[in-house]
């Protein structure tokens, strides 16, 4: 996690960032306080990057890169404001040892933002920010299995918005956010899909963390709520009302280290 120092929405880069929208800096740091307090107390150890003054979304760690063990896979961001983001993941992922190998090309990938493990596949999201050609050099680079699915929803433009893995069956999933082709492929990959209506996927319902049995989100109807328990998970709402102004949640704000994917 990035702690929010140099938070704020500078730039529009999504529909939902407005810059002439105020962002309340000591409500974002006590929202995103609360957040890693709450994923430390589910047994998470959280590593924290730097913040850089003029970098307001590098408090969105989950588009850093792909991390695979100690593979880590820079990422290659679509918009000029973020590219500056990169020297600083890389520095920080260089410095722990880490084996970075970059894309080749010049095609974007927004990182675990549009790429998710579930079930030995790595599942990668593509058109608004990753595209699609970098699926193949993706796998190359880690040997994951990558399957793609392309994102339709210009409001739901990461895969993390629309997909949260929960185990090796079952997955929160916005289909809203996918074509035809992208349902079939969700369909064929979760056994257990738990479907969110229009609304729940544009509360970032899917934006969640998993750790352990808990589930950390941004929001959750009481339908969703009532299903996850049935299932043996506690759910814990976060409000991350400031950074939904930037169109992150909970799990932007995250990266997962301990990923290890499958080999095929
Ligand atoms: N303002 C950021 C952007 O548009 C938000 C990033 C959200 N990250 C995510 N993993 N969905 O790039």
């Amino acid at each position: 996690m990035c702690t929010p120092e140099h938070f704020g929405v500078l730039y529009e880069i999504n529909s939902w960032m407005h810059t002439e929208v105020r962002v309340d800096l000591d409500l974002a740091r006590s929202q995103w306080e609360g957040l890693r307090a709450g994923l430390a107390a589910s047994g998470a150890a959280i590593e924290l990057l730097d913040p850089v003054e003029g970098l307001p979304d590098l408090v969105f760690t989950a588009n850093a890169g792909i991390v695979n063990g100690m593979q880590y896979v820079p990422a290659r961001f679509r918009h000029p404001e973020r590219q500056r983001e990169v020297p600083y993941d890389v520095a920080w992922f260089d410095a722990r040892g880490y084996t970075v190998d970059e894309l080749p090309g010049v095609a974007s990938h927004e990182g675990a933002g549009d790429a998710l493990p579930f079930a030995g596949t790595l599942l990668s999201g593509y058109r608004s920010r990753s595209d699609v050609v970098t699926h193949g050099a993706l796998s190359t680079l880690t040997r994951a299995p990558v399957r793609s699915v392309e994102l339709v929803e210009p409001r739901l433009y990461h895969l993390d918005l629309t997909f949260c893995p929960l185990d090796e069956r079952r997955a929160i999933i916005a289909p809203l956010g996918w074509d035809r082709y992208g349902c079939k492929v969700v369909e064929a990959l979760v056994p257990e899909p738990l479907v969110l209506d229009d609304d729940a996927a544009f509360a970032f319902c899917a934006n969640s963390v998993v750790v352990g049995s808990t589930v950390h989100m941004p929001s959750c109807p009481p339908a969703v709520g009532r299903r996850l328990e049935a299932w043996g998970f506690d759910v814990v709402v976060h409000d991350v009302g400031e950074f939904l102004k930037a169109g992150g949640a909970c799990r932007c704000l995250t990266l997962a280290l301990d990923v290890e994917l499958h080999r095929t």
